[in-house]
């Protein structure tokens, strides 16, 4: 495969685990981590695959400032500033929501690093693209050049970090002599997912690839990852076609909201610590996680029937827990 322009940033290649301790009471599924979380310690996660090719990008094109957006406790805002930092980039970070009194979680680290911090609130989230344009423009007058990344670094540039981890899963699965028979993320902004499900049929994986939605529903993702691959295919040239991809998004699993999670998430994160030393975030990977086992559970009801291995790609999401932390029960 010939890949675009890519900065060396992540720990490359993060471990495939075998989960010996953690059950799913009534089945005997055998699960797996695609350890994801450990791309890092700060800069961790799945963000810092995709910003390997969309930094490279943005420097190719001479810029010295980046701007992006996301929650408040966005990990892609945190990675970015973080990295932006790292190579001598100044970071401008647009977030959803009011400032906090406190800052913690990610945000504490956006901080940390000296990022650029404009809030907007949730009812004019819908003008956040012209606001990166205006701060682009700004830039531009101060003698900067500004490049935007849109919300996860999900488009056509950002897909390749899921590609090229695909071919890391298939080194992964020759080397421990396992085919499963699905691969299962969380999706947020889609470009994990359809990073996948494009590299899935480049490399030939075994197994469908499975995504929980943490927002928005199936529709989108379906729509957004056709977007992204058609964008994707004019630009670097590719034979591949949208339409023959398989996106399959379990719906169901949002609970409350975005960025709220029920009881029994916070419940499933806890045991999966408590068995394995593992941690999953209550926003993206402990909802994604909790969907998983709950499929599995319905049997040959649920949407993971046949399976005997499956692969959890743990996206990291770790600093999102510590603004959550009243939510655990420890009685
Ligand atoms: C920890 C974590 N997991 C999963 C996702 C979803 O990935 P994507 O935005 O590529 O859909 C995100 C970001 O949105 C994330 O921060």
């Amino acid at each position: 495969m010939k890949y675009p322009n890519r900065l060396k940033l992540a720990n490359l290649p993060t471990p495939l685990t075998k989960l010996d301790k953690f059950r799913i009471e009534g089945s005997d599924v055998q699960l797996w981590v695609k350890r994801d979380e450990l791309t890092g310690t700060e800069v961790s996660g799945n963000k810092i695959r995709k910003l390997e090719f969309t930094i490279a990008h943005a420097i190719d094109e001479g810029c010295d400032t980046l701007i992006t957006c996301g929650g408040v406790q966005s990990n892609h805002c945190r990675a970015t500033a973080i990295l932006g930092t790292r190579l001598g980039l100044k970071v401008h970070l647009i977030l959803r929501g009011e400032k906090p009194e406190h800052p913690d979680g990610n945000l504490l680290l956006d901080y940390l690093v000296g990022a650029e911090i404009s809030y907007l609130p949730q009812r004019e989230w819908s003008k956040h693209v012209d606001l990166a344009h205006q701060l682009q423009e700004q830039y531009r007058q101060a003698g900067s050049q500004a490049h935007f990344i849109p919300t996860g670094a999900t488009d056509e540039i950002g897909l390749w970090g899921y590609i090229a981890a695909s071919e890391e899963l298939k080194q992964d699965f020759e080397a421990v002599g396992m085919e499963p028979e699905y691969i299962v993320t969380a999706t947020g902004s889609g470009g994990t997912q359809g990073g996948l499900i494009v590299g899935a049929k480049l490399f030939d994986l075994p197994g469908k690839i499975i995504a929980f939605n943490v927002c928005d529903d199936a529709v989108y993702f379906e729509n957004k990852i056709k977007e992204d691959v058609t964008l994707w295919r004019q630009r670097y040239n590719q034979s591949l076609s949208a339409d023959d991809l398989e996106i399959t998004t379990i719906e169901g699993y949002v609970g409350p909201g975005y960025g709220s999670a029920d009881q029994e998430v916070f419940d499933t994160i806890a045991e999966l610590a408590r068995t394995e030393g593992l941690f999953l975030d209550p926003v993206y990977t402990g909802k994604a996680f909790h969907g998983m086992v709950t499929e599995i559970q319905k049997g040959k009801a649920g949407q993971l029937q046949g399976a005997q291995n499956v692969v959890f790609v743990h996206t990291g999401g770790l600093f999102g827990v510590f603004p959550q932390q009243e939510n655990f029960n420890f009685d």
